[in-house]
């Protein structure tokens, strides 16, 4: 018999976290389901971090529940290699020894497996940020935490990434919750988007534009003018010649 309420993956009730006199984050409700992506908007010093350091028990919260997985991985915006470590020691970094075909593969699904030999000080940022993602994705974590993983790199690259982030968590399905300022990353990927503002989410529903996902679409247009709208941010026009776009929330 299938469970009629299937675990989530995260369960996040009530969080409360306090820097000084201000609580950033407060009677925060959030879940996420298993193999559920979710893309967190918010301006800047919203929290997101905040929140995103807590899900990975990287800082504890002041009050409130929160559930996750034991098996969760983090990318941040910068790649975090170690630089005297090779590619593939550095994505087998956390697993335990003799794993090398393991790293081999997750190398393999991102693309660099030719640069499993080399030192991370010889890639570029886009190649650097896809070893960080192997090194995520070969301890196949069932809660996937991104902090903006694409924030440092060119459009071009940004939108292979955005891609290649897709197919991998299609693929494994693990669940993830992607912070971005990009409201475009955030509805082309997403299931679901929420923003947080004065330290809860204003903003939390699935995305229902058809996959794959045009920013041309209508349905994408009118997600993103809500979401912006949500954000406190007034919407530009979208000019699809001047592709690849980027909508960014401001700092306040
Ligand atoms: N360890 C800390 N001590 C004191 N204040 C902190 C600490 N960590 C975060 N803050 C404050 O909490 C607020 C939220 O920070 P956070 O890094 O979560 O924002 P954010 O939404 O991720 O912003 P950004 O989009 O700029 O990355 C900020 O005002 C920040 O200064
Ligand atoms: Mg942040």
């Amino acid at each position: 018999m299938t469970d009629p309420t299937p675990r989530p993956a995260v369960r996040v009730r009530a969080l409360r976290r306090v820097f000084g006199d201000r609580a950033v984050l407060d009677s925060l409700r959030l879940d996420i389901a298993r193999g559920e992506f979710v893309a967190l908007l918010g301006a800047s010093g919203s929290g997101k971090t905040t929140l995103l350091r807590i899900l990975g028990a990287l800082d504890g919260a002041d009050g409130g529940e929160v559930l996750v997985p034991e098996a969760r991985t983090v990318v941040f915006q910068e790649p975090r290699l170690v630089p005297s470590k090779k590619v593939l020691a550095n994505v087998t970094v956390a697993l335990p020894r003799g794993r090398s075909a393991h790293g081999l593969r997750a190398l393999a699904e991102v693309g660099l497996e030719r640069h499993a030999d080399a030192w991370p000080a010889t890639l570029s940022g886009g190649e650097a940020q896809r070893v960080a993602l192997a090194r995520a994705l070969v301890r196949e974590p069932e809660l996937l935490l991104l902090d903006e993983p694409f924030a440092a790199l060119d459009a071009l690259t940004r939108l292979k990434m955005q891609d290649l982030v897709g197919e991998l968590c299609r693929k494994h399905r693990p669940a993830v919750l992607l912070v971005t300022h990009d409201v475009d990353e955030a509805v082309r990927l997403a299931d679901r988007v929420a923003v947080l503002r004065d330290g809860r989410l204003i903003t939390d529903e699935p995305v229902t534009v058809d996959r794959p996902r045009d920013p041309g679409d209508p349905a994408f247009g009118a997600l993103r003018r809500r979401l912006l709208d949500d954000l406190g941010v007034e919407a530009a026009p979208h000019h699809p010649s001047n592709a690849p776009e980027r909508t960014e929330v401001g700092v306040i």
